[in-house]
């Protein structure tokens, strides 16, 4: 019985620091988290191990395209010689299939200015 009031406290300590977390997360880096949860989430993962649809994105800032290993890109991507920079990163979120003719990610255009800052601070925020 006793064990099983600490391990009721321990899950609610631990579930308690969740939002506290995200809390700390500047006010841009959260809206951005939303919206990376709307529109990215589904084929990019979170977590630096794995690819999911698509490669993950933990790091992505300023990384060249198309190196992650154990992730098939199409071969426009492997072609495109991009580095994601703050700038690219833009012009992909505004119109990949633009940027990237023939890339194997869903057509995605989030062209406000302000959607564009929360998602790449989040982005920056993924390590
Ligand atoms: C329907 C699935 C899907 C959605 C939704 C999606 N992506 Fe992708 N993404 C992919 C796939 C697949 C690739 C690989 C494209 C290729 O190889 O041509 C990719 C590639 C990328 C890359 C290049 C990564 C690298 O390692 O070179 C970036 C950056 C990226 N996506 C960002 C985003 C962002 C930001 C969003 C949300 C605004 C998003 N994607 C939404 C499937 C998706």
């Amino acid at each position: 019985m006793k064990m099983k009031v600490l391990w009721s406290l321990a899950l609610c300590s631990a579930l308690a620091t969740i939002p506290f977390a995200q809390a700390e997360e500047g006010g841009m880096e959260a809206a951005g988290r939303q919206l990376f949860t709307h529109h990215c989430a589904a084929c990019h993962s979170l977590d630096t191990s794995q690819n999911a649809f698509g490669p993950s994105l933990v790091g992505v800032v300023d990384r060249k395209a198309a190196t992650l290993p154990r992730f098939a890109y199409s071969k426009a991507m492997e072609a495109s010689g991009i580095t994601w920079t703050e700038d690219n990163l833009r012009k992909w979120i505004t119109d990949n299939e633009a940027l990237v003719p023939g890339t194997r990610m869903r057509h995605v255009a989030i062209t406000d200015q302000a959607e564009q800052d929360y998602l790449i601070s989040f982005l920056r925020t993924l390590k």
